[in-house]
């Protein structure tokens, strides 16, 4: 018996292992991991209303049925963002935050028109989201890239203009993807986008098969070439596409807590990400959007594997893939499999 697959039955020096297990956050809304409390003092010192009175109201109200309901309270807490040093600060804690959960590298989203539809200019989104990810680097060692979703509850046009607004800073945002309501506004919607940002040299993912049907994964696959696949866990609804995915080695990016906290599954026990690695799917663990469902990349290992009963090694080929389905370069990549492989 290896030394994980006894220390996991032990709990506590199960947990430690694999929150300290080196990984890649693959899934991360950086607007997701805007605690109350920096939520509040950005209200106060940029003079924004809020719905919450205080930290513990606005804990109270995260409490989701859906993902609907999750976006509402989420594009809330967003309007405390203005200048370039909120999303700064914002960048800086959620580094930080993650390193102490072995995180070496993160792949972080952000959702430009959420701020720019409210008057703030791309420039200052990017800008700050970028010092804090290059204080990460110099502090932390923790490398990191940039990828801009599209909101697919507003039209094609927006996200084309979105597109065209980002083209300066191309050689700072690796990949776009597609995140928001994804109920009734298919990856299909977004086809020419996509065609045009790869024609730009962009990488391409989207979120596919959380609340929406395994065609999406389908679409967001054929129609806009992705590399990987943000949440997807309905596609064990359809064999034909497990298989594919399975041939393919296409990464699915789960993040179990978010799935239970907007009721994809009633409880962690019954989450599919076991039995989905079990099937030979390349499965990757993430935090979606941390101080809203209750926990960040680290607290999405411990109790995935606690709540399915997965081995040591189990949360090890977990975190290799991670590593994997990354967009880093070779270098970078081998030096951090050879930190998830010799991690004991
Ligand atoms: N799903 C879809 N859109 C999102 C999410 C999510 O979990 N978080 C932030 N935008
Ligand atoms: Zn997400």
């Amino acid at each position: 018996m290896t030394g994980p697959e006894r220390l996991l039955g032990s709990s506590i020096a199960g947990e430690r292992w694999s929150r300290g297990l080196p990984k890649a956050e693959l899934h991360l809304h950086l607007e997701g991991t805007l605690e109350p409390e920096m939520m509040l003092a950005l209200a106060r010192r940029n003079g924004v209303d809020l719905p919450f009175p205080d930290v513990y109201a606005a804990r109270r109200a995260y409490v989701f049925d859906d993902l609907q309901s999750f976006l509402d309270v989420y594009y809330a807490g967003c309007s405390v963002l203005v200048e370039a040093e909120d999303f700064a600060e914002l960048t800086i804690a959620y580094v930080r935050r993650a390193a102490r959960d072995g995180v070496r590298h993160a792949e972080v989203f952000f959702d430009p028109q959420t701020h720019t539809d409210r008057g703030v200019p791309f420039a200052a989104v990017v800008e700050g989201i970028e010092a804090g990810l290059a204080e990460g680097e110099r502090e932390l060692d923790v490398s990191s890239r940039l990828i801009m979703c599209f909101l697919r509850h507003l039209d094609a046009d927006a996200a084309m203009a979105t597109l065209e607004a980002a083209l300066p800073y191309r050689d700072r945002i690796v990949a776009v993807g597609l995140d928001s309501s994804e109920r009734g506004n298919p990856p299909e919607k977004f086809g020419a986008v996509f065609d045009r940002a790869r024609a730009e040299g962009f990488l391409t993912v989207a979120h596919a098969g959380e609340e929406g049907p395994p065609d999406y994964i389908r679409q967001a696959l054929d129609r806009l070439g992705v590399r990987r696949v943000d949440h997807g866990v309905r596609c064990t609804e359809d064999d034909d596409l497990v298989a594919r995915l399975v041939a393919e080695q296409i990464p699915l990016t789960v993040c179990p807590l978010s799935n239970v906290r907007l009721r994809v599954f009633d409880t962690l026990e019954e989450h599919n990400v076991a039995a989905m690695l079990r099937r030979g799917i390349r499965v990757t663990i993430s935090s979606d959007d941390p101080a809203y469902f209750g926990g960040y990349v680290g607290d999405n290992y411990v109790q995935t594997a606690q709540a399915l009963a997965m081995s040591g090694e189990e949360m090890r080929t977990i975190a290799r893939s991670s590593v994997l389905a990354s967009f880093l370069d070779d270098t970078r990549r081998a030096e951090l499999l050879a930190e998830v492989d010799t991690y004991s």
